[in-house]
């Protein structure tokens, strides 16, 4: 599992030419690699946003990308999160726009991914003309890794403080994995905060529901399946399968965002295409619903 998983490292390649075309990423971030797959994908993608009144790719991710930040920044902000760990962080600019905004509070932002997605983001970070911001580490970590230093709960071991309100991230990542895979790893994170007291989770999640609902999106399902060089996996058939997952896992509580209904909060204009993503705000400890 975890050597096939590297199969999926070129969709961050394309998401981090995203992030860089929006301003989101210092341009460091971008590889030629994802702007070459940007440019030879946009034939199509075009051609299917013209069939789905304008809904591309592009602003999918855009909304993803800004509503996660939202949270988190909520989080940080109203329940005084003081750590984050991201997982499978790529070429994302999260912590770097995390720290610059929460740096003065004293914030820790711990990337993670596999080594070489590490290796070029350390490089990529080498070639900032300033450095990032203190707080801010970056490590290998391996979602399927057991006992190995470079697995979950070590670098939760090695970097985090079981006294400091937390938030874990995953973007872009579960929907590449068999649903036995992502419930197993959505234990490991509610066993972690478990053992903190309380925390947040945060991470994307595509549902069979709203995805097959719309034949342009089984198209780019298989254009990202190409790319990725394997299955997307939808799940959960909707929102209260999910849900109970999350549950299941060990969550107290869970909500799943719809991003178009908060696109005038993340600042994007209000045409609404139809819902692909949610965004998955499960915690524990919780005394209420986020
Ligand atoms: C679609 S990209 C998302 C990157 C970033 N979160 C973003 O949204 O731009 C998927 C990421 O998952 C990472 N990945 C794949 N398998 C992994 C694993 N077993 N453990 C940790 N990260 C993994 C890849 O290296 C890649 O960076």
């Amino acid at each position: 599992m975890a050597n096939d998983s590297a199969r999926i490292s070129p969709t961050a390649h394309y998401t981090g030419e995203v992030w860089c075309r929006h301003q989101l990423s210092p341009a460091a971030f971008g590889t030629r690699f994802g702007g070459a797959l940007f440019v030879a994908t946009a034939p199509l993608v075009g051609a299917l946003a013209r069939v789905t009144g304008g809904l591309t790719l592009e602003r999918m991710l855009l909304e993803r990308h800004l509503l996660l930040d939202d949270l988190l920044a909520t989080a940080i902000e109203q329940d005084g999160v003081t750590q984050v760990i991201e997982l499978a962080a790529g070429m994302s600019g999260r912590a770097l726009r995390m720290l610059k905004r929460f740096g003065d509070r004293g914030l820790s932002y711990i990337e993670t991914d596999l080594p070489g997605m590490v290796a070029r983001k350390r490089r990529a970070i080498a070639t900032l003309d300033r450095p990032m911001p203190p707080g801010h580490r970056i490590c290998t970590l391996d979602v399927f890794a057991h006992d190995t230093p470079d697995s979950f709960e070590s670098v939760v071991a090695a970097y985090l403080n079981t006294n400091e309100p937390t938030a874990i991230v995953s973007e872009g990542l579960v929907n590449y994995f068999p649903t036995a895979a992502v419930e197993a790893l959505w234990q490991r994170v509610a066993g972690v905060l478990a053992r903190f007291g309380s925390g947040h989770y945060l991470s994307d999640l595509h549902l069979r529901d709203e995805t097959q609902a719309y034949w342009p999106t089984k198209v780019a399902q298989r254009v990202i399946e190409v790319v990725a060089r394997g299955k997307v996996h939808l799940h959960f058939q909707d929102h209260r399968d999910a849900s109970q997952a999350l549950l299941r896992a060990g969550f107290s509580d869970s909500m799943l965002y719809r991003p178009q209904e908060h696109l005038e909060r993340l600042g994007l204009d209000t045409r609404r295409g139809p819902g692909l993503v949610r965004i998955v705000h499960a915690r524990v400890g919780a005394s209420s619903q986020p």
